[in-house]
């Protein structure tokens, strides 16, 4: 009777452990860069660009003087649907420029970007220890732009995550608490 009871405890166990697995096998693989996470930023490109969030047809807002020197930004923030996911997305632009001001971003909301920085909430287990966000640093043009070793800055990116983990009220965002 007892061998019975612990072998059904030790079996459960093992059951418990595989089931625990799961979420790993989404964050499975390199943490950022890799080709699993390139697709996913074109699928997560190919959705700003049709809800006009990035791309010469976006949405605008009004532009702000950011924490980052000489930096002038726009946050626009939205839910978009990437293969049967629905996700918020938040979108930074930053303008760059040797005089760039408020009024020249106005005036021109495509002259100037130089960085689209861009936080998904994706699916739970994704990235479990930190919320489960997404991050890509974009061109303009929608191509993940490259780290010092040359690697692409989408996915798990530890940067990002470095830094947006000291974000107020514990959800990874600075802007505001969610
Ligand atoms: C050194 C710290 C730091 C690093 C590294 C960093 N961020 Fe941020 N991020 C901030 C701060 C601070 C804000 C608030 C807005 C501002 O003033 O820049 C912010 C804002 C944002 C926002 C708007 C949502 C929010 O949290 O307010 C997005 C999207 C974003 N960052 C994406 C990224 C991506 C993608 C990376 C990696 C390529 C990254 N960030 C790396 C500090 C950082």
């Amino acid at each position: 009777m007892r061998k019975i009871f612990s072998t059904g405890i030790i079996f459960s166990l093992i059951l418990f452990a595989g089931l625990t697995q799961i979420p790993n096998q989404v964050s499975s693989g390199e943490p950022f860069g890799g080709p699993e996470d390139v697709k996913f930023s074109e699928q997560l490109w190919k959705a700003m660009t049709d809800a006009r969030l990035v791309g010469n047809r976006s949405i605008t807002a009004m532009p702000y003087t950011g924490s980052v020197h000489k930096t002038i930004l726009i946050t626009l923030d939205s839910t978009v649907h990437i293969g049967g996911r629905t996700g918020l997305v938040i979108v930074k632009k930053m303008y760059q420029g040797p005089d760039i001001s408020i009024d020249k971003v106005i005036n021109d909301p495509t002259k100037n970007l130089k960085i689209v920085a861009v936080m998904f909430k994706r699916e739970k287990g994704y990235d479990p220890d930190n919320k489960d966000w997404f991050y890509t640093k974009f061109d303009p043009d929608g191509t993940p732009q490259k780290n010092k070793k040359g690697k692409l800055i989408t996915g798990r990116a530890g940067k990002c995550i470095g830094c947006h983990q000291s974000a107020p009220g514990d959800d990874y965002v600075y802007s505001y608490d969610r």
